[in-house]
């Protein structure tokens, strides 16, 4: 795989450290050219999006709106207030984040506070040490300047890259270009500099200069010591709240889906099963007719890893009216994309009362939410990832939050890839007719190349989507949508669900389920049953979006793919 930026996130190599390392580093890099080889050959080439045909134009279909449940679209837009995060201000003790002190203007000038943290880079010349120390709490660390006053000042100078340091200073301006204050530590009395942790700089790959992501994935536990990774994470974490922000404040009650579960929400089998029984002494294993026999097992049947919450939340939707989930899903699907992981994490909302277009201006909502929360709340590490891994990231997002999501319907879509291929776009997969499950080049094209902008494609052949969703008028289509998004693809799948039970029960059939494994998703539809719908979005797909990162594995703590369990 091609990486968007080939430059280390930890530039700042000492330049003291700089001639002792440069031979291990050397060994190392090839060391790691070999393993991160290896890692490369296991992805698949990054998807080639066809260009736009000369002259191909398609206007915005128009949106039939008039057969909706519910006449007014409901706004999904928060108050002002909501956009901005209340930052904490204290850290645990008598530390202070870094992140208080330099939000705070010049707020702390002139004040003895503590810092602790984790040397970025650190710099000596002769009275005088520079430590640039990062605590994780935000991009940029406080610049730390110890003078040879102080009673440790040697061993102090000696330290490096990634040594862990408590420091009590006084805020002053700084002298220095870009920053706004820093920290003194000159007065013996009051000030000083412990040194908690060691980082060998022969050994601390953080300390090594030049890195790749794929290189810094071998070390997923050191990753978030560099600013790539921090600024990904600082940004994870804010989604993940942003996430709790909207669908607190619109009414829906966080419930908590069970992540062992006997049922096949998608139906396509891809399931890691759950049990205590299997042991390496195959003679062990309790059997029956010669296949395991499950109701010996924990469960006392067969269990496995949820792919999905829907069907559990569906449960509470129908009571409790608005509701979603928030919480890891396992697939065991043996891809190897930029787009797909084996555990992944999913909010999945359920709206009762409600048809597939509610769903979708409730999506909208969302991801407009989502973007607009990181632009206001974590622009310094924006701007870093703008400079360093996607050139025009700020722009895209803010593209995208300012046009309206295109509709159009999966009929119209093919119709469209149709007109463009005899214009002459080139797919990979030419063979384009109604009925199939769309390739991830199809539906880039649309949204990327096409409206340029995220686009729902909806109402898609029954055939290709799960038995859940709810059968259209003429019996050929279901109530689906997949939210497109451009540079992405996929972000999110939903529908209306079917609510009509004898539909259902002929679903579960016509799909090969057995209905007898559906019986409290069907008394759902035999009491008090009410139009509804929801969707899944993958939260790591929505930080490769607001990030800008192209590989999947490079926004979660610790991936987890086909042939890849570390840490
Ligand atoms: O389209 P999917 O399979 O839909 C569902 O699971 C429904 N039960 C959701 C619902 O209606 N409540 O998955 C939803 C989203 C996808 O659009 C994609 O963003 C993400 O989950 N996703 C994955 N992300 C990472 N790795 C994988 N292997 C993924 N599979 C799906
Ligand atoms: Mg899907």
């Amino acid at each position: 795989m091609q990486y968007q930026f080939l430059e280390s996130d930890e530039l700042y190599t000492s330049v003291k450290t700089l001639t002792n390392v440069a031979k291990q580093a050397a060994a190392a890099v090839q060391k790691q050219a070999k393993k991160t080889e290896k890692l490369i050959g296991e992805i698949e080439k990054p998807i080639n999006v066809p260009s736009l045909p000369a002259g191909f134009k398609v206007d915005v279909p128009h949106f039939d709106v008039t057969k909706r449940l519910n006449k007014l679209p409901r706004s999904w837009e928060l108050p002002q207030e909501l956009y901005k995060k209340h930052l904490p201000k204290y850290n645990v003790g008598t530390i202070y984040r870094i992140q208080e002190l330099l939000n705070a203007g010049e707020g702390y000038i002139g004040q003895t506070v503590t810092v602790a943290g984790w040397a970025r880079t650190v710099r000596d010349q002769k009275n005088l040490c520079f430590i640039e120390l990062n605590d994780g709490t935000s991009f940029g660390g406080i610049q730390i300047v110890v003078e040879d006053k102080i009673g440790n000042f040697e061993q102090v100078a000696k330290t490096n890259t990634g040594f862990s340091l408590k420091v009590t200073g006084s805020i002053v301006k700084s002298p220095a270009k870009g920053q706004l204050i820093e920290m003194l530590v000159a007065d013996p009395t009051k000030h000083e500099v412990v040194i908690i942790g060691q980082a060998d700089p022969e050994e601390y790959p953080m300390a090594k200069g030049v890195q790749k992501p794929e290189t810094l994935r071998q070390k997923a536990h050191l990753r978030p010591r560099g600013n790539f990774f921090s600024a990904v994470t600082r940004i994870r974490n804010n989604l993940a709240y942003a996430t709790h922000v909207f669908f607190q404040n619109n009414g829906c009650l966080y419930i908590h889906t069970p992540i062992i579960t006997g049922s096949d929400c998608e139906g396509a089998g891809e399931m890691f099963r759950i049990s205590t029984i299997f042991d390496n002494d195959v003679s062990k294993i309790p059997q029956i007719n010669g296949k395991v026999d499950t109701a010996q097992d924990f469960f006392k049947k067969e269990v496995n890893l949820t792919v999905s919450g829907q069907l559990q939340v569906e449960h509470f939707c129908i009571s409790m009216s608005n509701v979603y989930t928030f919480g890891p899903t396992f697939r065991a699907e043996k891809a190897h994309t930029h787009r797909h992981l084996a555990e992944f994490w999913m909010i999945e909302p359920e709206f009762a009362f409600a048809d597939l277009f509610d769903n979708m201006e409730a999506a909208e909502g969302y991801v407009k939410f989502c973007i607009n929360y990181i632009l206001q709340n974590n622009i310094d590490d924006l701007q870093f990832l703008d400079k360093r891994v996607k050139p025009g990231l700020i722009d895209y997002l803010k593209d995208i939050v300012s046009k309206d999501f295109v509709r159009c319907s999966y009929t119209q879509g093919i119709d469209i890839l149709l007109k463009a291929q005899q214009a002459g776009a080139k797919f990979e997969n030419s063979d384009i007719k109604w009925g199939m499950d769309l390739n991830s080049e199809h539906e880039r094209f649309i949204a990327e190349k096409v409206f340029q902008r995220p686009v729902f494609l909806y109402d898609y052949p029954k055939e290709i989507k799960a038995f859940y969703m709810k059968v259209t008028d003429d019996g050929k289509c279901v109530r689906a949508m997949d939210m497109l998004i451009p540079q992405v693809g996929e972000l999110i799948g939903g529908s209306q669900r079917e609510e009509r039970y004898d539909v259902l029960a002929q679903r579960i059939k016509e799909c090969g389920l057995k209905l007898e494994d559906y019986g409290p998703y069907m008394d759902l539809r035999k009491y008090g049953t009410v139009p509804h719908c929801g969707f899944g979005l993958g939260f790591e797909r929505l930080v490769m979006m607001v990030t800008g990162v192209e590989n999947i594995r490079d926004v979660i703590p610790f991936p987890r793919y086909h042939g890849s369990a570390e840490f």
